[in-house]
Order: structure tokens, then C-alpha cells, then sequence
């Protein structure tokens, strides 16, 4: 990778096995804590943090975003072994993750707009700042030498991943991160260069 980009970028990966080892609910606090000083749209904190590191949490929620995405699959005709496989798997990938930080967003602190194309903007602009909630999370975590790993599923099913961990109404989950101690076996891909030329221009 090219030596401009800062270090502490370039440790981050994404890290998909863990140890069997819990992880401090202080550390858990301390990576939620940097998420929630990432910018957001007009001073706003629309964004509210789940941890989740009980075995029946877990389990829960895997089970409902499960159900929705088995129902999805189904409708979609893909093959029902097939369908039973994947949602299996991802149930495991989600049981064996020592905890699950859940990002949701409200509309609490956002502006209210009579018109549905305003209110879609306005929504974008709370998504886009959770993402950057979850990478200052995950950037935390590799400083505290966790693994973590963002899975997108609760954007497909963010009412019932709300439902699954008996969330306040207005909290609807929009991101989830693995988060854990590194299985030190676990080999990612390589992180392919930047081609910059092909994703940036500079106006002439
Ligand atoms: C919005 C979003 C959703 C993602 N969802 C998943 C996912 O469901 N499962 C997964 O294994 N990785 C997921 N990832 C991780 C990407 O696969 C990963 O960031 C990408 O391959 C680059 O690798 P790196 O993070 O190690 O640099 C997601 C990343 C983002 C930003």
C-alpha cells in the first residue's frame, strides 16, 4: 500500500474469526464512545449503539434477521437446502462473534421535512454518518488490538432486527460489527492497491 496513508488506517481489516475470548464491556464502552464522536448531519446524534454479548441476544437477533432473510431467499426461489445453508451459516458467523455492536438510527435531532424527497436526503445524511460512526468503531477497536467485522444484514431487516432485541420503536438497526480478539489462523484477502487514476479526478 502506498506509505501516504496513515498507518492506523491501514491496520484496520476486516477479520471474520475470533478467539472464544469475551471482550471488556469497558473496552466495548471505549470503541462506542469513538463512534459516537464521528460527524454528524447539524449537531445531531441520530445514531444509538447495541451491545450485544449475551449468548440469548445473540441468538436472538440472529433468529429474526434469520426468519426475514430465509422469507427473502424463499421469495427470491432460490432452493430451499440452499436457503437452509446460508441462513445456518450466517446464525453460526453471528453466535461465535464474542460481541455484536449494533448501530441503529432515529429521527431524534434530524430535521423534519413535509416532503418525501427532503425526508429521503434527510435520512441519507444520518446513514452516511453512521457509517462513519462504525469505521471510527472499528478503527478503535484495531487500536485496542480487536478484531471486527461489518455485516450489513440489519439494513435488509432493520424492523425486525429492532423486534429481536426489544428495541425502542424509533431505534432501527442499520449496521452490525463482529467485534472480537483475533483468530490469529484466520487469513484475509490481500488488500488489493488504490487505483486512483480510475476513482478520482481532479477538475481541469
Ligand atoms: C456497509 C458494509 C457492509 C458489509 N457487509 C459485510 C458482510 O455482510 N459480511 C462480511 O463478511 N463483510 C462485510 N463487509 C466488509 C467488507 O467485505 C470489507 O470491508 C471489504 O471487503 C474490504 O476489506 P477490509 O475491510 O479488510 O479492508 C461490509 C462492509 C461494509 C462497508
Amino acid at each position: 500500500m502506498s506509505d501516504r496513508v496513515p498507518a492506523f488506517l491501514e491496520a484496520r481489516r476486516s477479520i471474520r474469526a475470533f478467539l472464544g475470548k469475551a471482550v471488556a464491556r469497558d473496552d466495548l464502552d471505549a470503541i462506542v464512545e469513538a463512534a459516537c464522536i464521528a460527524p454528524a448531519p447539524h449537531h445531531s446524534r441520530p445514531w444509538r449503539f447495541v451491545v450485544v454479548d449475551t449468548d440469548d441476544a445473540k441468538d436472538a437477533l440472529a433468529t429474526g434477521m434469520g426468519a426475514k432473510w430465509r422469507a427473502d431467499l424463499l421469495a427470491d426461489g432460490v432452493d430451499t437446502a440452499r436457503v437452509d445453508e446460508l441462513v445456518a451459516a450466517s446464525h453460526r458467523k453471528l453466535d461465535r462473534a464474542p460481541a455484536l455492536v449494533v448501530g441503529c438510527l432515529t429521527w431524534d435531532g434530524l430535521d423534519r421535512y413535509p416532503d418525501e424527497p427532503r425526508r429521503r436526503a434527510e435520512w441519507g445524511m444520518a446513514l452516511l454518518s453512521l457509517g462513519a460512526a462504525v469505521e471510527n468503531l472499528m478503527l478503535a477497536a484495531a487500536d485496542r488490538g480487536l478484531a471486527s467485522c461489518w455485516v450489513a444484514a440489519p439494513i435488509f431487516c432493520p424492523a425486525e432486527a429492532r423486534d429481536a432485541l426489544a428495541l425502542p420503536r424509533d431505534w432501527l438497526p442499520h449496521a452490525l460489527v463482529m467485534v472480537g480478539y483475533p483468530d490469529p489462523a484466520y487469513v484475509g484477502r490481500p488488500r488489493p492497491p488504490v487505483p486512483l487514476d480510475e476513482l478520482r479526478r481532479f477538475t481541469t
